[in-house]
Parts: C-alpha cells; sequence; structure tokens
C-alpha cells in the first residue's frame, strides 16, 4: 500500500506535458510521458502485450512519447484507475468489464454469464466493428474511451475446500468477485454468498478463510497464485470476458496526428499479439497449477446456464441492452449454423 500512495503522490506532482530533452541536433524537443497501468504481473500476456505497444508507439513517435507500464494495481485498484483515466492522471488502463459497468449499459450485457457460446462467438463478437465500436465511444463524455480489447479468457469456479460438481454445490459458500453489480447477482443466483473485493487481495482472503472460492481463469491460479490455497478448479464456464485497454478520451485530440495514429496502431498491435499469446499461456498455467496440486474438474454446465435465465431476462427489459444482446446473440446463431453447414458439406 505504501508503494501505491508513494506512486500516487509521484503522478499528482509530476508534470503532464513531461520534460524537455534535448535530441541529436541539440535542439529541445519535449517528451510526452503515456502512462498504462495494469493489474496482472510481468508473467502475464496482457503486461508483455503492453510492452510491444511501448516499443512500437516510442520508435514511431522518435521517443516524442514515453510510455511507462505500471503492472501489479501499483496505481492502485483497477476501479480507481479507471477514475484516474477519466482525468487524464493515467493515460491508458487495461480493465475487465466489470469495472466498465458503471459508465455504460453495453458493457454490463457483454459481462453476462453464457452469452458467448464458443470462443470463436467471443472473439467474433469483440472484432465486430460494427457491435464494438459504438460501445468504446459510448463512454466518451465519461472520459475515456475503449482503445481495443485483450482475450481474459474463460472464468470458471475455483474454491478452497469443496469441490463444485452442481450449482447446489455453492450453497452458502463465499465466492470472491469483481466489484460488479452483475457478477454479484450471478454468483447469488447460483446460491453462493457473493463477495467482492479487489483482484490484489483475492490471495490473501482465500488463505484466511475471507472467503471459500472464486471465479478466474487459469493464469489466476499461477500468476496471481491462488492455486497454493484453492485446489478445486470447476469448469463451469460461465464467462468468456475480454479485458479493454480504455484511453482518456481528450489523449488522441491533445497528441499530434501522427503521435495519435501510433497509439492506435500500437494498440492493435497488442490485441493481436495478446489473443494469440493467450491460449498457450493459459494452457501452461493449468499445467503448473497440476504441478501445484489443483484438480480441474469437468461438471455439466446446463444446471449452472439454467440458473442465468432470470438475469437474462432483467437486462434486457432495457431496449438498448436487448438490441446489444440481440447482436450478439443473432452472431452466436449464425455463427453455428455456419459450422454445421460445414459439416454437412463434410458429410
Ligand atoms: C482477470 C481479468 C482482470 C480482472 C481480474 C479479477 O485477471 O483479466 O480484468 O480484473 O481477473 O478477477 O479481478
Amino acid at each position: 500500500i505504501g508503494k501505491r500512495i508513494t506512486t500516487l503522490i509521484l503522478i499528482a506532482t509530476m508534470s503532464f506535458v513531461g520534460v524537455g530533452c534535448s535530441s541529436a541536433n541539440g535542439e529541445e524537443k519535449s517528451v510526452r510521458v503515456i502512462r498504462v497501468a495494469h493489474g496482472q504481473n510481468e508473467d502475464h500476456p496482457q503486461h508483455k502485450a503492453l510492452l510491444e505497444f511501448e516499443k512500437y508507439v516510442e520508435e514511431k513517435t522518435n521517443n516524442e512519447l514515453d510510455v511507462q507500464i505500471f503492472p501489479n494495481e501499483l496505481l492502485g485498484a483497477t476501479s480507481q484507475a479507471v477514475e484516474l483515466c477519466q482525468t487524464g492522471a493515467i493515460d491508458l488502463v487495461v480493465a475487465g468489464l466489470g469495472n466498465l459497468e458503471a459508465f455504460e449499459d453495453s458493457y454490463t450485457v457483454l459481462n453476462l454469464p453464457y452469452i458467448m457460446d464458443s470462443k470463436e462467438h467471443y472473439h467474433e463478437v469483440m472484432n465486430d466493428e460494427e457491435i464494438m465500436g459504438p460501445i468504446y465511444e459510448s463512454t466518451r463524455e465519461s472520459g475515456f474511451i475503449g482503445l481495443t480489447w485483450f482475450d481474459a479468457g474463460i472464468r470458471n469456479i475455483y474454491t478452497t475446500k469443496k469441490v463444485i460438481n452442481t450449482p447446489d454445490d455453492l450453497k452458502g459458500l463465499k465466492i470472491r468477485v469483481q466489484t460488479s453489480p452483475t457478477n454479484v447477482k450471478m454468483l447469488q443466483a447460483l446460491g453462493a454468498s457473493a463477495t467482492p473485493m479487489s483482484f490484489g487481495e483475492v490471495y490473501t482472503g482465500l488463505q484466511q478463510s475471507v472467503i471459500d472460492g472464486a471465479e478466474n481463469n487459469e493464469l489466476a491460479l499461477v500468476n496471481n497464485k491462488h492455486g497454493e490455497v484453492a485446489k478445486n478448479y470447476s469448469y463451469n464456464m460461465h464467462a468468456m470476458l475480454p479485458d479493454l485497454l480504455i484511453v482518456n478520451a481528450r489523449l488522441l485530440d491533445e497528441l499530434t496526428p501522427d503521435q495519435s495514429q501510433a497509439i492506435v496502431d500500437g494498440a492493435k498491435l497488442a490485441n493481436e499479439f495478446e489473443v494469440e499469446a493467450w491460449e498457450e499461456a493459459a494452457a501452461e498455467a493449468k499445467a503448473k497449477a497440476e504441478e501445484m496440486g489443483v484438480n480441474f474438474y469437468y461438471p455439466d454446465i446446463k444446471p449452472f446456464q439454467e440458473k442465468m435465465k432470470d438475469l437474462h431476462a432483467e437486462y434486457t427489459q432495457d431496449p438498448d441492452m436487448k438490441a446489444i444482446f440481440d447482436k450478439i446473440r443473432a452472431k452466436g446463431d449464425e455463427i453455428l449454423a455456419r459450422n454445421e453447414n460445414k459439416e454437412h458439406s463434410k458429410e
């Protein structure tokens, strides 16, 4: 905590426009620092992708932009980092959808459990400009916009003691969720007692039995050491979710066109790098977790899905939310039909 506060004070006192430095021909040129915050450690594919972003942007702008990456929630829990991005104290943040729900209902729809049928469906939705473009833009008034997405895998429930095979097994268990109303309702619908807390607190929470479990992708077991304490990981597959790279809404207008372009192109590059790296990272994490003694279970997901019907009904009452929900579902059905056709043509 001390480190975080120091960093925050540092940010507050640093001038935003950056420091003058001399270029090769001796002229003064001003360097603009671009601060990027995220909550993962340095081994995570999102951090590695951001290093690619840094390299690209700095090269393209002849170091007029100096990208500085702050991992591990160093600048505060993600929800706070998003607030700092609204004011421009941080330029870019990687945020989970839960953190963005408060700003825009569309993120709530994307955050609904079991809305995606498959990885193929999820990736196609995320790469669909028509769906995502307006969503990325929708928070401009709140001070930030979406730039691109990072894969955050499939979220599943894991516990310290009781193995989860059916929703009934969750009764009365305290399960950590992200600070998001949808996630709270989701775990409640499954019969658990939902306990919101920030990512950085989960390990201690598990260790001290403040919580009985959590829900996340496989990387959390290893990168964040949750697998040291939680040994039962059940593939109930409730969420396929991206993290979003958001940017302060004024930044791209304040920079020169070339500098803004470098940020936009660098973000795209980072997206491609991260999505490509994800699968292997998840497989590697699973193998390492097994070595740590984590057992993996594959329950029937239907009973879990059934419990989410009311939640889907509740969130599609609003016509704007329903419109996005329908677009996502339509794409799911389109992919299903396409894959069936492929199967038929093979026969
Ligand atoms: C994952 C996800 C993050 C999220 C975290 C959490 O690591 O990528 O966006 O914040 O889980 O559960 O808090």
